[in-house]
């Protein structure tokens, strides 16, 4: 199968087919990274963008990781010190650097469907790198590749996701890739942190975290977001892990082959203790590895064409 879109801001409306022709590439992508030369020519001469209005550490550093491994030429562009500082709009910006001639933009924004917008105003392709709290489509791809990778597929598998699910991103573009690969999937949080009708994206919701856990082949913890916080909606993080917490207790009511995801930052002490996130059914690393794969495999379909990269 080709890939046949030319943008990727989401994961909802992706087809089976395209979600593993992704991993499938992802997977490819990962042998460049063996070799004694981690670089190939795919997408020589292409230039990308990388328009970070948020901070990141994983996103951003595997993105340009993904795109020195393709040979691409790179600008990073921080809202902190360009002209947005001095008060240049979104779409000015991309205007300006639209006359540079970029071939894709990678973007975070705090904004949900900034990336949309901005698709009005370029002839370029845009990757969404995280926008507010709608998609994340980078990560989910990732966390499927790892959880293909220690799972063998998705069909059946009974998956977590607990935390901070009103502000998360990657519980947005989780559940629309998992439910698509055929999971089944349960989200836990205080009823403070549950959006209203998220059962209408196909899951199933609880506030009961010990009842949630049980028998699940995966479990995702997701970070409290305080800085997206505008009032305390739970009494205070220590009431918070003691309820909603994955410790090393509560991880024996899940399967017995479980592995333990966190996209990061991690709260240590606050949504896993450290026991855990560092314990041996973490592949919290893993996922950040994978990041890469996924990375170089998205900007590959979108930019390289149908050049076969094992090739090089
Ligand atoms: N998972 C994730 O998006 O991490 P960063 O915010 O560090 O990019």
């Amino acid at each position: 199968m080709n890939w046949r879109h030319k943008h990727l801001l989401g994961i909802e409306g992706l087809a089976p087919e395209e979600i593993t022709l992704v991993l499938d590439t992802a997977d490819k992508m990962a042998e460049v990274a063996t070799r004694p030369v981690k670089k190939v020519p795919a997408l020589r001469a292409k230039l990308v963008v990388n328009l970070f209005f948020e901070n990141s550490t994983r996103t951003r550093s595997s993105f340009e990781i993904a795109e020195k491994r393709l040979s691409a030429d790179t600008l990073n562009f921080s809202a902190s010190t360009s002209s947005v500082s001095k008060g240049e709009s979104l779409v000015d910006t991309i205007l300006n650097i639209e006359r540079m001639m970029p071939d894709c933009y990678v973007m975070r924004h705090p904004s949900p469907g900034a990336g949309q917008l901005i698709s009005g105003f370029t002839k370029a392709s845009i990757v969404n790198a995280g926008d507010g709290a709608h998609e994340h489509p980078t990560q989910a791809l990732l966390d499927a590749m790892t959880i293909r990778q220690r799972k063998g597929g998705f069909k059946g598998l009974k998956v977590l996701i607990a935390g901070d699910i009103a502000h998360s991103r990657v519980v947005r573009s989780n559940i629309h890739l998992l439910n698509t690969m055929g999971a089944k999937v349960t989200v836990c949080g205080p009823a403070t942190l549950l959006p209203p009708h998220i059962e209408s994206l196909g899951v199933t919701a609880s506030t009961e975290f010990e009842e949630a856990i049980k028998g699940k082949d995966v479990v995702m913890m997701l970070r409290i977001q305080l800085e997206r916080q505008k009032r305390g909606l739970f009494p205070s993080l220590m009431e918070y892990y003691q309820r909603y917490g994955l410790t090393e207790e509560r991880l024996k009511l899940a399967a017995k082959d479980v592995i333990v995801m966190h996209p990061g930052p991690m709260n240590r002490g606050v949504e896993i203790a450290s026991e855990v996130a560092d314990g041996p059914y973490s592949v919290i690393l893993d996922q950040v590895e994978n990041g890469v794969s996924v990375r170089m495999a998205v900007l590959y379909l979108l930019l390289g064409g149908g050049e076969d990269v094992s090739a090089h």
